[in-house]
């Protein structure tokens, strides 16, 4: 399938522990898309704050609940819209290239992010007139 035509999907990563331990839950090559070359994590973002509201023409990305919840919008260059909700450690939302996004975080959610390549502005469409134009 071309690159083009990545969706967006959950990625359910091993949850090693029991309640009364924690747990442990890993990113390896053998449950990730791509190799990571870039790992960023946001944190103490207010509830009545959303972020994103930009696309990417060349990187993708997994992104993790560490703690609390985050909801996200995706758009895709077609202006389809789809929601996903994270809330535990385990699991993995895998963002391809060409998706506009604009996520918002309860009080005390971390996001963890395993990025496809490294920062480069240049990458970045900021403007959602722009990413329409795409199609
Ligand atoms: P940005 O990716 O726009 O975050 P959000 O969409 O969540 O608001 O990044 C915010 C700022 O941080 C922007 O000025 C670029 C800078 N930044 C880096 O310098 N390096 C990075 O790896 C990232 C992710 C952001």
């Amino acid at each position: 399938m071309s690159k083009l035509l990545d969706k967006p999907y959950l990625i359910d990563f091993p949850k090693i522990g029991e309640p009364s331990l924690g747990y442990i839950s890993v990113a390896e090559k053998t449950n990730l898309p791509f190799t990571p070359k870039r790992i960023y994590w946001i944190y103490n973002t207010p509830e009545k704050i959303n972020r994103g509201f930009h696309a990417h023409k060349n990187l993708s990305q997994v992104i993790i609940a560490i703690t609390g919840k985050i909801k996200l919008k995706l758009v895709n260059i077609k202006g389809e819209i789809l929601e996903f909700h994270l809330d535990g450690g385990n699991h993995g939302l895998y963002i391809p290239k060409l998706y506009w996004r604009e996520i918002r975080f309860s009080k005390d959610a971390i996001l963890l992010c395993l990025a496809s390549e490294p920062y480069k502005e240049d990458d970045y469409i900021r403007s959602y007139d722009d990413f329409l134009k795409l199609l």
